[in-house]
């Protein structure tokens, strides 16, 4: 059977001179007109007039690189025979025009652009208002380009008409360095998987209860005994080298120290700062260790500023991240003294909480003029915060912030958590046992249930896809929604698993953020629409060096929708 196919599809090609129709692009430009043809690479193509601007002028060179050396042959097989033209002349060159090659890489700069391959070969060009318009342009070029199906030593690139610019500025992966640590190389390969996909936020889950890998100037101390070994640190040298790299991806990196819960691993080093360190988890904290801040304790503010201050100044990026999720009440009432407190100024813990985060978060808008993003749970919780501060949901709909005025960043676990549905993590776990080895109504523990894992099941690709950002928002809503993550929190992460957990479908949020939940016709888009492009995208993610999950078998890439959940031709649509 393969061998009858494969010898079917070379014919075809090589009889009638054509290809397939389209290339399968991810994230979905905004407006894409095909024109029909396919224009062969002439062997002298070049990328030209990047020069103005040194991470165009280098991605020119990688992108020139990686298409002469990826010859793209695409796995998923097209849904509808279409054939074209081969276009009358070789593309010769990519001419890049950037309007404004000095835009500073920061929240809300214009990545947009729009690429012209001529139906006629020739001269393709790329124009962007801003350096980081250009690089977006440049890795849509790379997914145009592909091998001649007949003779795959030449590449063509299809011709089209591209006009793309992003729905949602904020489009991000946060990724905890905490729970396990990640070499450097780590983080750089996944801002390289970031950029295939245009994302361009890597919020950096820098510390937590666990570990602080973050190598403090101001504060040493803390990743000397709280780093899980000397090794495992991101110095000035690999705080910089990501910073570096991201940069030149048009990636802009966000820092978050989480703070007053999750810093556990602090009391290694100032065990008076820190309430409940020692304490056994279960009745402290969401997970172990606990351990919280002493919000009544001076020198551990007077560190928090230092901390925060130089992370603001070491992260170029305009917002900064104060964390500010799962405060623990009975935590903070081991503490004789926050409790006389609390008695003696008639409030809660929460509300002692919510005066420290609006203390923080004054003192990083107003003292080191950043945009706070925080956790959403102070607000939640009861508390209010100053309406500049940007609101991560991780379990409240968007919109029970935005109608405060907040803008919002959406990360809801249930949709975009990374984490889900990877079994439990604490030990000695005794539901695990099933008395009678098979479903009944005393185990649902195993038979229908979580597993163990606190918010199963996994997310697929499709599971993110279909999230609608604009559900429950009106039109004229005080807070917007800036954008969305994908959280990759690593109790059971690692290095070894890290690309196959995030990808291929934290690609279906890239592209729910870049394209948005609806095309330019306004209709709703579908995972029907994104199958075979994600599919086709995993392959190429793992042949760019991106240890990607496989989604289905390789069956189905090359028979078109027989791996459906319905059959298409009863299928209503
Ligand atoms: C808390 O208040 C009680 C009763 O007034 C007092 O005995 C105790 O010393 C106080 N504890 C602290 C730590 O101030
Ligand atoms: C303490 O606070 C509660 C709730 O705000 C309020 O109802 C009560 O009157 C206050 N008590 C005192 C003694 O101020
Ligand atoms: C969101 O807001 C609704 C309406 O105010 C409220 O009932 C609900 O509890 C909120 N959700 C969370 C998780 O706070």
């Amino acid at each position: 059977m393969k061998f009858t196919s494969l010898t079917f599809i070379s014919s075809l090609f090589l009889a009638a001179t054509t290809v397939q129709a389209k290339t399968w692009l991810l994230p979905i430009p905004q407006s894409v007109e095909w024109t029909g043809h396919a224009a062969p690479l002439s062997h002298r193509f070049t990328i030209r007039g990047g020069d103005n601007n040194k991470h165009v002028r280098k991605a020119a060179k990688r992108y020139t690189d990686l298409i002469f050396k990826e010859r793209w042959v695409k796995v998923q097989v097209d849904y509808e025979k279409e054939t074209l033209e081969s276009s009358k002349d070789a593309l010769t060159s990519l001419d890049i025009i950037v309007d404004d090659n000095k835009a500073l890489l920061d929240y809300g700069i214009d990545e947009s652009y729009s690429l012209e391959i001529p139906q006629q070969g020739g001269k393709a060009t790329l124009s962007a208002p801003t350096w980081v318009g250009a690089l977006r342009g440049l890795e849509t070029f790379s997914q145009l380009v592909e091998a001649d199906h007949g003779n795959k030593k030449k590449l063509i690139a299809h011709t089209v008409s591209i006009t793309d610019a992003p729905s949602y500025p904020h489009r991000g992966v946060s990724f905890d360095t905490s729970r396990n640590y990640f070499p450097v190389e780590d983080i750089l390969r996944t801002l390289d998987a970031m950029s295939y996909n245009k994302m361009n936020v890597l919020h950096w889950h820098a510390t937590d209860a666990q570990s602080w890998p973050l190598e403090s100037k101001s504060h040493p101390e803390l990743s000397i005994n709280g780093a899980y070994s000397a090794h495992e640190v991101y110095g000035p040298k690999q705080v910089k080298q990501v910073l570096d790299h991201a940069e030149s991806l048009g990636i802009r990196v966000v820092l978050e120290i989480d703070m007053p819960a999750h810093t556990g691993i602090i009391a290694e080093t100032y065990p008076d700062y820190i309430i409940g360190y020692h304490e056994f988890w279960a009745k402290y904290a969401p997970e172990p260790p606990a351990g919280q801040i002493d919000l009544l304790n001076e020198d551990a503010w007077e560190m928090v500023k230092d901390l925060v201050k130089e992370g603001t100044e070491t992260f170029p990026d305009s917002f900064y991240h104060t964390g500010g999720d799962e405060i623990n009440a009975a935590c903070y009432e081991l503490d004789e003294n926050i409790v006389n407190y609390t008695k003696e100024h008639n409030m809660t813990t929460h509300e002692l909480w919510f005066d420290w985060t609006n203390k923080l978060v004054d003192y990083v808008t107003n003292d080191l003029k950043k945009r706070p993003i925080v956790w959403e749970d102070p607000i939640r919780d009861g508390g209010s915060l100053p309406e500049n501060v940007v609101v991560q949901v991780w379990t409240a709909p968007p919109q029970n912030y935005t109608s405060k005025g907040h803008d919002v960043i959406v990360s809801n676990s249930d949709y975009f958590y990374l984490d889900c549905g990877n079994g439990g993590w604490v030990g000695n776990d005794p539901r695990y046992i099933s008395p009678t080895q098979q479903a009944t109504p005393d185990d649902i523990f195993n038979y229908g249930g979580t597993g163990g894992s606190w918010c199963a099941p996994y997310h697929t690709w499709q599971r993110m896809y279909t999230f609608d950002p604009t559900y429950g928002i009106p039109e004229d809503s005080p807070g917007k929604i800036i954008g969305g993550e994908v959280c990759m929190w690593n109790e059971q992460g690692g290095p070894t698993v890290l690309d196959s957990k995030l990808w291929p479908r934290s690609g279906a949020a890239a592209e729910l953020w870049w394209s948005g939940g609806y095309d330019k016709e306004g209709e709703r888009r579908t995972v029907r629409q994104l199958q075979p492009r994600i599919l086709d995208w995993n392959y190429r993610l793992v042949s760019r060096g991106i240890a990607a999950q496989p989604l289905q078998p390789l069956w189905c890439l090359r028979h078109p929708e027989r791996c459906d959940l319905e059959d298409p031709a009863e299928a209503k649509d």
